[in-house]
């Protein structure tokens, strides 16, 4: 069977002086995904190990960078789903290095499918996930992404997008599963979920045709459960750059929504689309490596 992984960094306003380095961290990322798909391992995994990576760059909005409430505080959402429609999601989780590894865990024990706030926190803990402070976690870029939206606030002119990282695999065994990761917007509320962890809204993974993971506005991406409806597409015999294309056109006629999709079906192809400036992606095909941005 073929194997293949896609990741995101976020689709956005990038700017040019950051793009190199989003594209050497999706670069990382997407090497760490294939290497355990590589070795005969899982989509599951893949998808895990890549978030984990772009979670750990600060360069993204995931983890280490997360966007900053309004606050000051650091909120993530984060979401992991398997072709055999097993999920585990949290929700405004604070102060998670890597809440893509909660959310594999709540996967596992199978009980519940999305924990929010003390909750998620109270279960990390007792898998040894503890929260970080604002000395590990914060970053100058995010205090300044936070200063800039609150004065767009002030004075709204568009629609923000909440830039996110994402993977999507499929393995030799031809099981598929995708993971995503944000901090959400910057200077949302407290309490404020996106798209991020809800099923079908920006994760989702069916192995009777493909996995997705969307970027953007969430409060847009879960009208449309965008993730959902590029599945379904690839279902009905789209390849994943007409789904992915498909989803985005759905986002942006429907709801005049902003942002990207990531996408890879059961036979190995992978797929991207974007109506935002820049959405930096890589991916990995029996070895094969493209990206862009
Ligand atoms: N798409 C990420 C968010 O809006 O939270």
């Amino acid at each position: 069977m073929p194997r293949a992984l896609i990741v995101h960094g976020g689709a956005g306003d990038i700017d040019a002086e950051r793009r190199p380095r989003c594209l050497a961290g999706c670069q990382r990322a997407a090497q760490a995904g294939w290497a355990v798909l590589a070795r005969g391992g899982a989509a599951l995994d893949a998808v895990e190990a890549a978030v984990a990576v772009l979670e750990d760059d600060p360069e993204f909005n995931a983890g280490h960078g997360a966007a900053l409430n309004r606050n000051g505080e650091i909120e993530v959402d984060a979401a992991v789903m398997d072709g055999a429609l097993r999920v585990g999601a949290v929700g405004a989780a604070p102060w998670l290095r890597h809440p893509v590894h909660v959310a594999r865990r709540l996967l596992e024990e199978g009980r519940h499918a999305l924990l929010v706030g003390a909750g998620a926190l109270a279960f990390a803990a007792e898998h040894g996930l503890h929260p970080e402070t604002p000395a590990t976690l914060v970053t100058e870029r995010a205090r300044q992404r936070l200063a800039q939206e609150l004065a767009r606030q002030a004075a709204p002119a568009e629609v923000p997008t909440g830039d996110t990282v994402g993977a999507c695999a499929v393995d030799d065994r031809g099981h598929v599963a995708a993971a995503t990761s944000t901090g959400g917007l910057a200077a949302k509320r407290p309490g404020r979920v996106g798209d991020t962890p809800l099923v079908g809204a920006g994760t989702y993974a069916d192995d009777r045709a493909g996995a997705a993971s969307a970027t953007g506005h969430g409060e847009s991406i879960l009208r449309v459960l965008m993730t959902r409806v590029a599945v379904e597409r690839l279902a009905i015999g789209d390849p994943p750059e007409v789904a992915a294309r498909h989803a985005v056109a759905e986002l942006e006629g429907r709801v005049q929504g902003r942002g990207g999709i990531i996408l890879v079906d059961l036979q190995g192809r992978v797929g991207q689309a974007r109506n935002t400036p820049a959405m930096s992606y890589c991916a990995i095909v029996d070895g094969h490596l493209t990206a862009g941005d």
